[in-house]
């Protein structure tokens, strides 16, 4: 499987139903129509709505949780049914909700009776620590890259922009490059559920490796995209500890590999001849790249650069990553819980779908997506989240940023019986 681009289908949709708009519809009729739509089919459910003249196309477009675009204001209902058939598609597409799951505590019972679960995770379990996720507005990495002058921000994870100009990766590293041994209460409830005997396996996007020091086992942890744990030689493959380049990375200069040097050593002041094009990719090489005029015609061979084992767009994801899937939890799984993961990526994004569709799927983030149907959303700061669960599953999560007193407050925004908002309490301030 390939590491590739986030899924661009993704980029148009907007969660609407703002209240008592009589061009939308509200969210129990939305969650009425997607279910009228898998009983009827396309072809009947379209008959029973827009032929009936039940529904404009325009308001059904809400239903999918799509906004109509503006250049299409003032025109006739017909000029929305090409975007309606998209949306029915891809709603088609998802994986269907199971209805029976979607109060707090049907996710409690979940917990309770199921052994075999499968952790998804992504950053937003790590960002209590201070540690950026990548596309939180304003406080995500992604945000703060404007000053590179990159098309796209995730170029900086890229294995051809690496190749051609390291310094754009490691002008960054330094600022994501793990630099703790703590952990968060999420961490620590994955641990937990390995204790329990419940974890079949977590799949992590995050290489800051914490799930490690969480006492999360190495078996049962797949590191989708790698991890900062090792770094290897993009010239000669060499291998090493990630820490080894941590002195370089947060002091900013490139590691070199150390056998590539060695071997340059042993070799003495070789030159080669330049090949067609590397003039150009050497230009976008770094500042202290001192060769001279009469250097010009020729490669003065350089030790390779080290990169942390983190995979890059463009680059294959772990072997273990499928085999695992297919032939180790795909029969196995009872439960899926995703947490702190927008799931924007693929090949990680497409776990969910791909697992059998009648296992339960819950969703703990800030914000609940909507191109994927989970069957209970649980919104709101993860560790905040995990705690209470563990409150209510009589769990004790002992963890220092966990207050022995801490109060939740746990909220259903009305229309949406499978979402509920966890608050932390605060204490009133003191007069
Ligand atoms: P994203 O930044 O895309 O998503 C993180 C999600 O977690 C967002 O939806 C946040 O709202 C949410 N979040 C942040 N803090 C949270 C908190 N304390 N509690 C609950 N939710 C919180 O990060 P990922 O989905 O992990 O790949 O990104 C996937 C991949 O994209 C990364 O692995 C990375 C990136 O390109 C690499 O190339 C290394």
């Amino acid at each position: 499987m390939i590491h590739s681009q986030p899924m661009l289908t993704n980029q148009f949709i907007i969660l609407i139903y703002p209240a008592a708009d009589p061009e939308t519809c509200t969210p129990e009729e939305a969650s009425r129509l997607r279910r009228e739509l898998r009983e009827q089919g396309p072809a009947v459910f379209c008959q029973r709505t827009v032929d009936a003249g039940r529904y404009t196309a325009k308001k059904l477009l809400s239903a999918f949780g799509i906004k109509a675009p503006s250049f299409l204001d003032g025109q006739s209902d017909e000029a929305y049914f090409g975007l309606l058939s998209l949306a029915i598609t891809r709603e088609l597409s998802k994986r269907a909700k199971l209805s029976r799951y979607n109060t707090v505590a049907d996710a409690v019972d979940l917990l309770k009776k199921s052994n075999n679960i499968i952790l998804l995770t992504g950053a937003g379990i790590s960002t209590s620590l201070g540690i950026p996720d990548f596309r939180s507005k304003g406080t995500g990495l992604y945000s703060k890259l404007e000053h590179l002058g990159l098309n796209d921000p995730q170029e900086v994870f890229d294995i051809d922009v690496f190749k051609q100009d390291p310094t754009i990766f490691y002008s960054v590293a330094k600022d994501i490059v793990p630099d703790t041994d703590r952990y968060t209460p999420t961490h620590k409830f994955i641990s937990m559920l390995n204790q329990r005997g419940k974890l079949l396996t977590n799949y992590s996007q995050n290489i800051d490796n914490l799930e490690i020091k969480a006492g999360v086992p190495k078996e049962k942890l797949i590191q989708c995209h790698g991890s900062f744990g090792t770094a290897s030689c993009v010239q000669c493959g060499f291998k090493t500890q990630g820490e080894k380049i941590f002195p370089d990375i947060k002091s900013g200069n490139i590691p070199r590999c150390p056998r590539c040097v060695q071997n340059l050593r042993a070799s003495g002041p070789v030159k080669r001849k330049r090949s067609a094009g590397a003039d150009k990719r050497r230009r976008r090489w770094s500042a202290d790249d001192t060769s001279d005029e009469d250097d010009s015609e020729y490669d003065i061979p350089t030790a390779g650069v080290m990169k942390p084992d983190i995979t890059f767009f463009g680059e294959a994801l772990p072997d273990e990553f499928s085999r695992r899937l297919t032939e180790h939890d795909r029969d196995k799984v009872d439960l899926v819980i995703v947490i702190g993961t927008s799931l924007k990526v693929t090949p990680v994004s497409e776990i969910v779908s791909w697992l059998p569709s009648h296992i339960p799927q819950i969703y703990i983030s800030r914000q609940a997506v909507t191109h994927i149907n989970f069957d209970i959303d649980l919104l709101g700061d993860c560790d905040v989240v995990v705690a209470e669960l563990c409150r209510r599953l009589g769990w004790p999560l002992d963890h220092e940023m966990v207050p022995a007193d801490q109060k939740v407050d746990v909220t259903t925004p009305e229309g949406y019986k499978s979402r509920h908002v966890f608050t932390e309490q605060t204490e009133p301030a003191e007069k």
